[in-house]
């Protein structure tokens, strides 16, 4: 190279992932590369403890103009294990001096897969003065869904085997919405059988299906008998699936009268977002994607 010429080059993306299962997700790196990351760290068995180096490995080695081009994702099975994860990393940076990079925590799918749901719902109806019935909604993906709903305006019937597990849910919701005007919007609920469903149901455009793999809840058939139901989404793709008579690549596809989406139906949706999300990481230093964040970043892709 001539020795006047001066090479302007952008240094390359790096995704450092954060995952506390033994071996570090496969799908999670493979949506990174898709998502155009250009160097995957990808780390795993990962312990709050270990976390400071990492992420000071992060900030220290590029100057603060270029720390957009480094953004760590937390992801893995397990969600409470990668939250306790997410604090460390937001503990170790240092945004007030510019040494920060953008995160985002997606463990078990479970913030792209509430968005796309919610935002597969939002495709028939808006959900101000809606009511929306979550059945496993204490999960992981069931609380998000139940979060989403309430910050867009719905009124949500969160179901659970256990009432005081709804309670304790539908309390760190109630947290999470202190910013709006919905704060008591979820209404935690006790649902052991199909009555329940049947009693819960009643007023409700939407019902969510977001128990664990291969909870079984009711059928297609019995809530439409109920009437006023628009939209069904079942997120539970293993059989038995959690609404029966819904097939896992149902998208948007009419059964008794009823809107249906399966577990497949939303997926190709919730993997373009998970691409769009990891794509975002690098537009600035400062985003940090969770729930709330990676819904509106649903909002703007097309279906
Ligand atoms: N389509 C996709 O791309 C995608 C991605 C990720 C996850 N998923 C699916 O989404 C669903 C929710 O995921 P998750 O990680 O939140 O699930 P999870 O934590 O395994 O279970 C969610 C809730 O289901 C309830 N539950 C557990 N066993 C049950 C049973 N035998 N009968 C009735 N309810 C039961 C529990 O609530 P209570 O104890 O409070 O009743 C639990 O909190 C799963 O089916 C998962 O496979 C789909």
């Amino acid at each position: 190279m001539h020795k006047n010429r001066v090479m302007i080059m952008d240094k390359r993306t790096i995704l450092l992932m954060l995952d506390p299962d033994e071996q570090a997700s496969v799908f999670d790196r493979v949506v990174a590369v898709d998502a155009g990351a250009d160097v995957l760290f990808a780390h795993g068995g990962v312990k709050p403890s270990q976390v400071q180096g990492l992420v000071h490995g992060c900030i220290f080695t590029r100057s603060p103009k270029d720390l957009q081009r480094t953004a760590i994702f937390v992801g893995g099975s397990n969600v409470g294990q990668a939250e306790a994860i997410l604090d460390e990393v937001h503990r170790a940076m240092i945004p007030q001096y510019g040494l920060q990079v953008s995160t985002m925590l997606d463990a078990n799918g479970c913030n792209t897969t509430a968005a796309a749901a919610v935002r597969k719902a939002s495709d028939h109806m808006n959900f101000g003065e809606k009511k929306a019935l979550v059945l496993g909604g204490t999960g992981p993906v069931g609380s998000r869904v139940a979060l989403l709903l309430a910050r867009e305006g719905a009124k949500v019937i969160l179901g659970s085997r256990s009432k005081s597990k709804a309670d304790l849910v539908a309390k760190t919701i109630a947290q999470r919405l202190s910013n709006t005007s919905n704060t008591q919007a979820v209404v935690p609920v006790e649902i052991t059988n199909e009555d329940d469903i049947a009693r819960n149901v009643q007023g409700c455009s939407l019902v969510v299906s977001a128990g664990a793999a291969g909870a079984k809840f009711t059928s297609v058939s019995r809530l439409a008998s109920l009437g006023g139901i628009q939209v069904l989404i079942d997120l539970n793709g293993v059989p038995p699936l959690g609404l029966e008579g819904i097939e896992p690549t149902d998208c948007a596809r009419e059964r008794s009268g009823l809107i249906c989406y399966g577990a497949l139906g939303v997926g190709g949706f919730k993997i373009k977002l998970h691409r769009a999300c990891v794509a975002s990481l690098f537009e600035k230093n400062s985003r940090r994607l969770e729930a709330a964040e990676i819904f509106e970043l649903a909002k703007t892709l097309g279906r």
